[in-house]
Parts: structure tokens; sequence; C-alpha cells
């Protein structure tokens, strides 16, 4: 029941609440949504209004709203323990689910270090990439930098920023960053490094990324790569076998790959881990959005049996990896982690994707056609629009057009919620989404699109 109408939400909101990524000038100039509650693939606002959830609440969501297996889940840990700390104790749930997530991972992924959010999950990826260096001494504790893409991101706090590409939201953190080194992104449709983006294309970004490695190999402890799909960069899908060859060239210079599966993890590309589509094990994984379908805050980082038995010792070999967060292995998260999982194995929900994929393939095919659509790229049931001025020339939309957020805007007429990556419009429903639904979803964003560009 909604104990308070929408008109007395709104007042609070604009008085008290500071929004993510939000120019709260405009926002408190504006009348938002205020969404009261979920169902299914719906969120519905304190007006009874629905939108189809087109970009699955950030990536998060899975099986839907208020799905009532994760609900029971989630209530019946409440009622046996809130929380307690990984320091100095074991856990039921976080062990459970650590069993489970090691059996899913790529093979070789042995150990699960919990954090709370996917920045955290990074930045311990990078914290132990770098410390296993420092644990192999010798010439190797020169290897302290890290290898990153341009367009990728991988956080907002500072160490995922400094491993982050997009100039726009970095920027003006550069001075309290540590450098890293930035290889091309490969972004097909504006190619930076003159290749065609073209099937038989040479790849001259992996080139520069091995030149790269080549150079500082001797310095460079890791890569960080949001394998298949720079998500937040503008959904920027990786040709076929790149992350395969990212692998490959890691090992030639003995370089760790961290592989930041924060957005694409949990059946995102269509198999549980994009890695895996690829048949790639990375040294280390980062996890985290899906991981409890979209219910709590909770993050993982995996790491091989290699990188784990660098930090064992006696106590004053100071081997320790000296961090932690407060809410580490909560157990009502992982309580609705392992309730998750047992949905995708229940719902065979991995199975079903395929027929949803060509759904939505069949929607993007048919968007591509339209005038002021540049490219759409697709992996699984992620995508993204490029919306551009100029189909010819490709010739971008300029940013204080704001075409993204109007066409979002007028997809709320049609029934969807969705978020834009400036002139991206971004397309990431939960995985349960029915194919009507995703017909709903792809009619309602051509409808919007053509409105307002035509
Ligand atoms: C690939 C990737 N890594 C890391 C993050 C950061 O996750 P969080 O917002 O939970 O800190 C995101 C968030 O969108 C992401 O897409």
């Amino acid at each position: 029941m909604i104990a308070h109408d929408t008109e007395t939400l709104r007042d609070l909101d604009r008085k008290y609440v500071w929004h993510p990524f939000t120019q709260m000038r405009d926002w408190e100039a504006d009348a938002p949504i205020v969404i009261a509650r979920g169902e299914g693939s719906f969120l519905v606002d304190t007006e009874g209004n629905r939108y189809l959830d087109g970009v699955a609440s950030v990536w998060t969501n899975v099986h839907g709203h208020c799905r009532p297996e994760i609900n029971r889940a989630v209530k019946e840990q409440v009622d046996r323990l809130e929380h307690s700390t990984l320091l100095g104790l074991a856990g039921e749930q976080p062990a459970l689910l650590a069993k489970r997530l090691v059996d899913l991972a790529p093979s070789g992924l042995c150990k699960v270090f919990y954090s709370d959010n996917g920045s955290t999950a990074v930045e311990i990826a990078v914290k132990m990439a770098f410390q296993y260096q420092q644990h192999r001494g010798g010439r190797y504790r020169d290897k302290t930098r890290f290898i990153t893409f341009k367009n990728a991101y991988h956080g907002d706090t500072l160490g995922a920023v400094s491993v982050g590409g997009i100039d726009l939201f970095h920027g003006v953190f550069r001075p309290l960053l540590f450098p890293a080194i930035q290889a091309p992104s490969p972004y097909c449709y504006r190619c930076e490094s003159g290749g065609t983006g073209t099937r038989d294309c040479e790849r001259r970004c992996l080139k520069e990324l091995e030149r790269l490695m080549e150079i500082h190999a001797e310095t460079t402890a890791g890569l960080v790569i949001e394998p298949m799909m720079q998500c937040a960069g503008g959904m920027i899908a990786q040709p076929p076998g790149f992350v395969k060859e990212v692998r490959k060239l890691c090992d030639r210079y003995d370089i760790l790959m961290i592989a930041d599966e924060v957005a694409v993890g949990f059946g995102r590309t269509g198999s549980m881990f994009a890695c895996e589509t690829e048949g790639v094990t990375p040294d280390l994984m980062a996890l985290s959005k899906g991981l409890t379908a979209g219910y709590l805050p909770l993050a993982a980082t995996l790491a091989t049996r290699e990188i784990y038995d660098m930090f064992l010792g006696e106590y004053s070999e100071l081997k320790t990896f000296f961090h932690g967060h407060t809410f580490t292995g909560n157990p009502v998260a992982c309580a609705a982690a392992i309730a998750s999982l047992d949905l995708f194995e229940q719902d065979e929900l991995l199975k079903g994707l395929p027929d949803k994929i060509s759904c939505l393939e069949e929607g993007f095919r048919r968007i591509s056609f339209l005038e002021h659509v540049g490219e759409t790229r697709h992996i699984g049931m992620i995508g993204g629009i490029e919306l551009v001025r100029d189909r010819e020339t490709k010739e971008p939309y300029p940013w204080e057009e704001r075409i993204g957020v109007r066409v979002c805007l007028e997809a709320r007429k049609h029934g969807l919620f969705l978020r834009p990556l400036g002139n991206v419009i971004v397309v990431f429903p939960p995985l349960s989404v029915s194919l009507e639904e995703v017909k709903y979803l792809m009619d309602g964003i051509e409808a919007s699109i053509r409105m307002v560009t035509e």
C-alpha cells in the first residue's frame, strides 16, 4: 500500500535526494515518475502506469521483478540471520554460493572474494593483480601498471575510474587517478585504428594492443576488459574472437587478464558468462548486477588457484590480502543469489534465450533501416542503437540535442522505461521477458525513434 501521494513523494525526492549521473537543476524542474512496485518485466508507478523495464533496472534484473521464489528466500534468510561478518567467521549462505559460482564459472576460477558492487569487484581484482605481481618478487615487482581500453567503464570509485576510458565521466577526476595504458576500443563503427570494421578486417586494434603489450610487458600487472561488449561506453560489441585473442596476448606477455563481467555476466550474452562464449578463462573475474538477479547489492571477484596460492604464507610475510568491506558476503544477498541460480535451472532460462534473442534481432534489423540510425549492435540479450544526424557521414547528433534522452522520454508514452547512453538507445530487458514483451519493447522503441528523429 502506498502511504503517500505522488506529489508528496516527488517533493521529498526533489528536496532531499541527489540522483546519480543527473544534472540536478533539470531534475528539480521536472516531475519524476515515482516507482511503487514491480511485476514481472514491468515497473508500476504511484499513479498505476506500467512501464516495461527496458534497462532491467540498471542491467541487474534477470527473472523479472518480485519473483516469489527469490522473495521467499530473502524473507526466510532475514528471519534466520540478517548479517554476520566474514571477518573471522564463516557463513552458511556465502559458503554455499561460492561453491555454486565456482561450479558455473569458466574452469580454473576457484576462489570467491565477496564485496557489494561492481566497482569494488573490479578494484579488488586490480589490487589482487598488483599484489600478486609483488609477491612473485624480483623483476616482477616492476609489474605495477594496467592496460585498459578506450570507452571502458568499470565503475565510479577511483580505482575503477583509473582503469576506465570514458572522458566525459572520468576526465574531471584525472588528477586523482593512477595512470593506465590505454588500448584502442574495438569500436568498429567508428574505428580509430583505420580498420575496415568488416569480417575481413585486419584487426589493427589488436595489433596496437600487442604493440602496447610488447613495450610495457615488463611493467604491466594486468589488463582489464569488459568481454564481448563495452556496455556503458555505448554498447560497443567486440568482433567475434576478440576476447580469445586478448587472452592469447595476455599469456604471451605474462599479463593477468581481468574480465569485468559485472554487466555481461549471468546469461546476458546467451551463455552464463561472456568468457565462456569465447572459451576463455580469465585470471580474475568481477561479477555483480545480475548476481542477485537485481535484488540486493552483492559482488564477487573470482580468482584462479595460482593467484590465490601466491597470497599464502607465514603471517609475518605479510602476504595477506588486506582488503574487506563491512557487508562482505551478506547472507541475505547471498540467499537471493542462490535462489536466482536455482531459477536459472528451474526455468531453463538459458535454453529459452535463443528465441528471445532472435526476436530482439528482428527488431534491431527493422530499426537499422531508419533514417537516423547509424548502427544497431547486439549480442545476446544486450543491444544498443546509435542515432546519427547523417547516416552517410556518420555525423553524430550534437550532445546538446540530447537525442537519446528525447527518444527515451517519448518511449514512456509507449509504456517503456529506457535510459540512453548519449546518442545510443540501450536495450537490456530482464532475461525472463516474454516474446510478446520483446516485440512490444522493440515496436515502442521504433515508434519513439521515428517520432523524435523523422
Ligand atoms: C562493466 C561494469 N563494470 C563495473 C560497473 C560498476 O558497477 P557498480 O555500479 O555496481 O559499482 C558497471 C556498472 O554499470 C559496469 O557496467
